[in-house]
């Protein structure tokens, strides 16, 4: 079932999902959790560009997760594939004109903390774009404030705890040398990726409510004896009790105060 993108459109504004999900690289399987109501590739979205990395899928998907009306995003458009800031956060600015007012993004990174292992969860309270100069709607007004809601962060990060930390968004594509990593610790990184915060801030200065998690598929380079490697990203991030335990977070979190029978 892939809808045309004014289909796809008509079918979600009839149904108003406030929340969207953008899943990160192997979490798309996600999806198996809600009844799909409609899905459009990003071939077929204005402005969208499909995934050039192997294993991303580039779909839209509306569906219905615990009776909320939901829109999630299989993969997202990276800056490393050579797509401007812009680009990037037109995933943002879709859910944004779909009446989204909650924001949820994922990703799969290295661990910096000490106490992250493959297949942990952190949650994002803050980051370091290190991806490029200027970015979308970006302003000479500074300083800019954290784009990642302080009580989502808390109340996804409770029970049973998980690691509240920042997060290293680099340009790659390749995985940082063991000197990176070192200087990226050095400077208040616990996890490193590839995503997540040029859409971050742009949802949050749309005015949307923003989280993020980061899912660690590996110890960042030169913190273990291991060589990383994108197959294992893709197979820890997929792995379902990995993808399980986000789930129900997000069912116990955030999906109750969307139901409409709330
Ligand atoms: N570095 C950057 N991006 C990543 C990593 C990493 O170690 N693991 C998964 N995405």
């Amino acid at each position: 079932m892939s809808h045309s993108f004014s289909d796809f459109c008509t079918i979600a504004r009839s149904h108003a999902p406030r929340v969207a999900i953008i899943l990160g690289s192997g979490q798309g399987s996600l999806v198996e959790r809600v009844k799909l109501l409609a899905t459009v590739r990003f071939a077929d979205v204005p402005g969208f560009a499909p995934p050039t990395v192997h294993g991303h899928s580039g779909r839209v998907v509306l569906g219905l997760w615990c009776e909320v009306p939901v829109l999630m995003f299989q993969g997202r458009m990276h800056f490393y594939e050579g797509h401007e800031a812009n680009r990037v956060t037109g995933n943002v600015r879709l859910a944004n004109d779909l009446g989204v007012t909650t924001l949820i993004l994922t990703n799969a990174a290295g661990g910096i903390h000490d106490s992250l292992n493959p297949g942990d969860w952190m949650v994002i309270a803050n980051h370091l774009k290190l991806l490029t100069p200027t970015s979308w709607q970006e302003s000479l007004e500074a300083p800019k404030p954290s784009p990642y809601a302080p009580e989502l962060v808390a109340a996804l990060a409770a029970d049973p705890p998980l690691l509240i930390g920042t997060y290293a968004a680099l340009t790659g594509p390749c995985y940082e040398t063991p000197a990176e990593i070192r200087a990226l610790k050095a400077m208040g990184a616990d996890a490193v990726g590839m995503s997540t915060a040029m859409e971050a801030e742009a949802g949050a200065s749309l005015g949307m409510r923003v989280a993020a998690m980061s899912c660690i598929t590996n110890k960042a380079a030169g913190l273990s004896a291991g060589v990383l490697d994108h197959a294992e990203v893709q197979e820890v991030a997929g792995r379902g009790h990995v993808v399980e335990q986000f789930a129900n977070r997000i069912e116990r979190i955030v999906l109750p105060s969307f139901h409409l029978r709330a």
